[in-house]
Order: structure tokens, then sequence, then C-alpha cells
């Protein structure tokens, strides 16, 4: 193990404590990824005193600033490029209404005790004369080995301390593909209720890591079966089910929604574009129709479900900025591409959709690739294949006109200057024209077409030529 603490700073780590006459170990994160093999840069340090004692010792030593946290009883340094972070052991960690943790001084076994989970309260000595030995009271390595996440004590008390951690079980068991042993799922599901002591902010941390997660569908299962997804996020839950009508069904919003999640995942690290997957289908559950020899109809649930975004983040206090408007945008846009496929490729359409989509087309693509989930593989292999066609037909249409990042070539000073008007409602309707004019394929994307238009459309809402105005 040893291996694993051949950074200096463990050594000066360690004297400082000898300094200090106080037993020091390294915990928690680090000690698991040492065995996972992960890289990580985070180090958590345990001493059986004060934290921000040996902290401030360290900080002198290696000549490093130290940020304190009082209220917390931690201090924190960087060196060289390690965040490393300093506690006091503690007998208890958290109050059972509000995360604010107790400082109170402990042992390292008491520490260890109240952590979250085995795997995370291993521990590593920097005593001299047990340099580097495990200490692993609970069996954390043989739970790595095995792949569970197992809480220290009696589930029931790990997750009352803070109720967090049934949302990082969850995100241990997706980022690791491990499992939750049975008797915590069962804590999980009595618990629920006590997230709702937790802030949003907290939680939403978690969430986006169960999304950057390689298999996200593995959390958000989890999350759903343990009943805490409807705590939080009830309409990603409210998916899930389907319906039968005169023998027909539609297919299971939920599982479908998370096929696409990690089909999503499989091909792009945006964590936006994840959650725009995640939310695509949100408008389903409330344009849900059976319509007589049709079936199961879904009308408008694009924009229903776009118009629900912001709601959604406000819920979920994300903030409501260019990435809330992003997902608001793929969401809305996101059966247009196969709507595409589904009908006749023209230019104009695919022109319309280059504008709306803008730079984000590349990630609406995507988006709508990752839809096609269909369990008829000639149904799925028909649709990429016209999916291909699309793509083909985005790429020629904007070598051609240029869209993607679309000025109209005639602004509302050229028209201001042209007529001798002032700022009014008539700039909008010559430009409106001449964009139509142009996605539609009237004219081409250039200035003198456009111009041409300008000078025609005018004349036609009763604009004059400045000069004339003047004689
Ligand atoms: N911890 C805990 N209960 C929590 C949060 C953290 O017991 N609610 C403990 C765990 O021992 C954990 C350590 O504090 O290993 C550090 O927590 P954190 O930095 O949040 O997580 P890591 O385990 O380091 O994992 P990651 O870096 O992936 O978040």
């Amino acid at each position: 193990m040893v291996d694993f603490l051949k950074n200096e700073i463990f050594d000066i780590i360690s004297k400082c404590g000898q300094e200090m006459n106080t037993r020091v170990f390294v915990i928690g994160g680090y000690v698991r990824d040492c065995f996972l093999q992960r890289h990580c840069t985070d180090i958590d340090i345990v001493v059986e005193g004060s934290g921000i004692e040996l902290a401030q010792k360290v900080g002198e030593k290696v000549k490093s600033h130290v940020s304190v946290f009082k209220n917390f009883g931690t201090a924190m340094l960087m060196y060289k490029g390690l965040q490393i972070e300093f506690v006091g052991a503690r007998k208890e960690s958290y109050r059972s209404n509000s995360r604010k943790p107790i400082v109170e001084n402990g042992t390292l076994k008491e520490d260890q005790e109240r952590r979250d989970f085995t795997i995370n309260a291993l521990a590593f000595s920097l005593q001299k004369e047990d340099y580097g030995n495990l200490i692993d009271p609970f069996g954390g390595v043989k739970d790595l080995q095995e792949g569970l996440i197992r809480t220290p004590l009696n589930p029931d008390t790990t997750y009352s301390d803070d109720p967090l951690r049934m949302i990082r079980a969850i995100r241990f068991a997706s980022q690791l593909q491990f499992k939750i042993v049975p008797e915590s799922i069962e804590s999980i599901k009595r618990n629920r209720k006590r997230l709702d002591i937790l802030s949003r902010e907290r939680i939403i941390e978690e969430m986006n890591k169960i999304l950057m997660s390689n298999k996200p569908s593995i959390g958000l299962n989890l999350l759903q079966d343990c009943n805490l997804l409807e705590e939080f996020l009830p309409q990603i839950s409210k998916l899930q089910g389907v319906e039968t009508q005169d023998g027909k069904g539609h297919k299971d919003n939920f599982s479908h929604t998370l096929q696409v999640v990690d089909n999503v995942a499989a091909k792009s690290d945006n964590l936006w574009l994840r959650w725009a997957a995640l939310l695509h289908d949100i408008g389903k559950p409330s344009t849900k129709k059976f319509e007589a020899g049709i079936g199961w109809t879904f009308h408008s649930h694009d924009f229903i479900g776009a118009k629900m975004i912001p709601g959604i983040f406000k819920q979920l206090k994300m903030p409501l900025n260019e990435k809330m408007k992003y997902v608001q945008k793929l969401v809305g846009l996101h059966l247009r591409p196969i709507a595409l496929v589904e009908e006749h490729v023209t230019d104009s359409a695919v022109r319309r959709l280059l504008f709306d989509a803008g730079d984000d087309i590349d990630d609406l693509m995507l988006l709508c690739d990752a839809d096609i989930t269909s369990k008829n593989e000639s149904k799925v292999k028909k649709h990429r294949e016209n999916f291909l066609l699309v793509r083909q037909k985005l790429v020629e249409v904007e070598e051609k006109d240029a869209i993607r990042n679309f000025k109209n070539p005639i602004t509302g000073e050229i028209v201001m200057d042209y007529f001798g008007i002032g700022p009014s409602k008539e700039i909008a309707i010559i430009k409106d024209y001449i964009k139509n004019a142009i996605l539609d394929g009237e004219i081409e994307n250039n200035h003198d077409q456009a111009f041409e238009l300008m000078k025609k459309k005018g004349a036609e809402i009763g604009l004059k030529k400045q000069k004339e105005n003047e004689e």
C-alpha cells in the first residue's frame, strides 16, 4: 500500500502529526480510488485531534495558503495540484434535522463508522510505526472486489445522519456499476421522505454525477425503483407505465427515455445534452390521448415539453441561464429531424431546421439519432438510413446557403436609410419577409438579392425611397 503514498506530502503530514503527538490517516475517496486504480486529486486527511491545527502546520511547511472552515472544523490546502482537506475525527457526523456537522472529537474507528459506505471508510495509516497500513474495519476492500455498496452501520442510522447518502449510494452504483445491498435498498425506500431536508443543489450535484456516468440508466432506474425520483423529479417518474385500450398499448416512456440517455451518453460527454435526453419526452403524460382508429398519440409533446423546462429548472434550483435555454431548445426541436425523414426532405425544410437549431444542430441530430429506439430492428434500420440522408442534406444546404449562423443580409439600418424612416414595425415586416424568402429558397442568401426584395416589399407596404421623400 505504501506505493499509493509515495507523494512526499504524505511524509510531511505524517511528521506534522508526530510533532503534534496525534494519529493521522488518509481516508475516504482517495483510498477507495487507489484500489480502483482511478486517478484522484482530492485527499482527505483525518486526525485524532484538530484538523485545522494540523493543516496550519502542514501549510507552514509547504508554504501553501490554508483555507479554514471554522464552522465545519475543517481546513484545506492545495499542494502541487492536489486538494488536501483536513478534519478532526468525529463521533457523529450530522444532526438529524440539518446537514451541519457536529464538531466532536473521536477516534479513527468512530470516524470510520460514521462515514457513508464501507468502500469510503478505508484508511491508510500515516504513523511512523505502521506507515501505509490499511485500516478496513468493515470489509470495504472485499466490497470493492465484489462490487457492493454497503453502509458501515445499520443503513437507517447512516442514511438518517445525512439523507443525501441515499442518492450518493445510487450515484456510486451508477458510476462504478456496483450493486447496492438489499437491506440498504429497503432502508432507502423507507427513508425517502427524508430527502425533504436536503437542498436541491446538493441533490442536483449527485444527479449530475449520475447523468455523467457511463450508463446513467443504472442510477436512474435505481432512483425510480427506490421511489426517490418522484420526490424531486416527479415529471420523469410519471413517464413510467403502459396504458392499453382496444388491445393497443404505447411504449413505456420511462424505459425509452433511459435508453435515449444511455445512447447519448455513449456518444457525448455534454452534461446538458444528457439533461435534454432525460427531459425530451417530458410533455408526453399531459398530451397523451387515445384516438379511435389511430391509437395512442402525444400531439405537441415537443412544444409542451419545451414549455415545461423553465419550471423544472426552477423546481430543481438549477440556474435559468443559457444552459436551460439550450435544453429547452433541444426538447422543443427533438421531433423535427425525424419529421423530415418521415416526410419529404425538401431544401426549405432543411434550411428552416438549420435556422432554428443554429449552432446546436449537431447536438440535436445526436439526440434524434439516440431517440430511435424501436424494438423492431428493420424499422430502426430504415430510420437510420433515412437519417443519414437528412445529415447529408444538412451539409449540402449549409455549404450552399450558410444558414446555421444566419444573419439577415438586410439590417434595420439599411431599411431605415433607404426609406428614410425611423424605428418602426415596417422594418420587422421587411426583414421577416426577406428571411422567409431565403429560407424558402426564393432568393439566395446574399445582399444584392435581399436588397432588391427589400425595395419590392417596401413599395408593397407603401414606403418610398428616401430621395423621393425629400423631393
Ligand atoms: N462522506 C460521507 N457522507 C457524505 C459525504 C461524504 O461519509 N454525505 C465521506 C466519505 O467517506 C467520502 C468522503 O467523505 O469518501 C469524501 O467525500 P466526497 O469528497 O464528497 O466524495 P468522494 O468519496 O471523495 O467521491 P467523489 O470525489 O467521487 O465525490
